[in-house]
Formats: C-alpha cells, structure tokens, sequence
C-alpha cells in the first residue's frame, strides 16, 4: 500500500507547475503541526533513525543491535509518531482537503506502523526499510508544505 502512494506523492510534486497542483497543494503557517513537528515528530524520528542506522545488516560485523530497552524505545517512538501522522489528518490539525497532504500523513501512519512491527519482532532489516520509508515521508512533505529557507 505504501509505494504507490509514495509514487503517486511525488508524480503530483512533479506535476506542480500545473495549476490545479499550485493552487490546492501550497505551505502556509500550521501552527498545531510545528509543535507537534518541534516537540515530539524531530526527537521520536532522529532517535530512530540513529539506532536503524547502527543495526542496519550492512554495515556487517560493525553492526549494533539495540537491547532489550533500545528496541522498546523505538517501538514507543513509533508509536508517537503513527498517532501524531493520524492526528495530522484531522480537520483541526491538517490540510484535509488536499491530496498531498493526506497521501504524506498516511505514509508516515503506515511507515511508523512498520517501524512498530519491526521492533516487536526485532528485526533489523526490516527497521531500515520502514526507517528508510519513513524519512521519505518527512522530505516529500516538507517539500510541499515546509516553506524552504
Ligand atoms: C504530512 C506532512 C508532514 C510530514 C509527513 C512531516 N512533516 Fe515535518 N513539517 C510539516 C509542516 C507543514 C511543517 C511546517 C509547520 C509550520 O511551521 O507552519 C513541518 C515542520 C517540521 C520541523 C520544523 C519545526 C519547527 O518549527 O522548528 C521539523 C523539525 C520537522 N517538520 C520534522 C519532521 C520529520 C523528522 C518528519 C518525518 C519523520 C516530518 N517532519 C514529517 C509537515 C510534515
């Protein structure tokens, strides 16, 4: 379910010379969404990220496994940022009138889902790819909505 919406998000990121795209798909203050983004969404991923990127199997006999606490912190962090991704597609919060915005919400809700299930099961591999997927989520967002400094 998630590759195609990923490709479908940066087909229409593609496509935003057209009109359509530049009028329905733009960034402008959300307020809610920075706190959310500053308080919680940048420590919860850059935790996980750092510890996917230490457990990654290609990095060989350099390879460092998380413990017992380690993998339950990234299940935990996960966890915040699937319920922070659903809170992002409500009305109140999100931009729920626009495809972008809701295609990069979803994608972060399941690669955090993903991110949950690799944790639980311990398995490395599977943590990168979901990491992976999730940082997509972050940059093709951010390059609609976030304005560019
Ligand atoms: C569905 C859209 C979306 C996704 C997905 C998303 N962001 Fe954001 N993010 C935003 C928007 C919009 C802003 C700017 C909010 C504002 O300032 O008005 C933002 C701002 C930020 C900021 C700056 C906050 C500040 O004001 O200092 C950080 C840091 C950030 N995001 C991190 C992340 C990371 C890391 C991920 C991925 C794990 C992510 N974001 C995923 C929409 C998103």
């Amino acid at each position: 379910m998630y590759r195609p919406a990923l490709i479908l998000a940066l087909v229409l990121i593609g496509g935003a010379g057209s009109t359509a795209a530049a009028r329905l798909d733009h960034p402008s203050p959300m307020p809610k969404v920075a706190v959310l983004m500053k308080s919680v969404v940048d420590r919860a991923s850059t935790d996980i990220f750092n510890i996917a990127g230490e457990a990654d199997p290609a990095n060989g006999a350099d390879q460092k496994l998380p413990d017992v606490k380690g993998w339950a912190a990234v299940q935990a962090d996960a966890a915040r940022l699937r319920s922070i991704a659903l809170a992002m597609q409500s009305p109140s919060t999100g931009k729920v009138g626009e495809i972008n915005w809701m295609v990069q919400s979803r994608a972060m809700a399941s690669a955090s889902a993903a991110i949950e299930q690799a944790a639980a099961l311990r398995a490395p591999g599977a943590l990168v790819n979901a990491a992976n997927d999730l940082s997509d989520t972050c940059s093709a967002c951010h390059a609609v909505y976030k304005k560019q400094k």
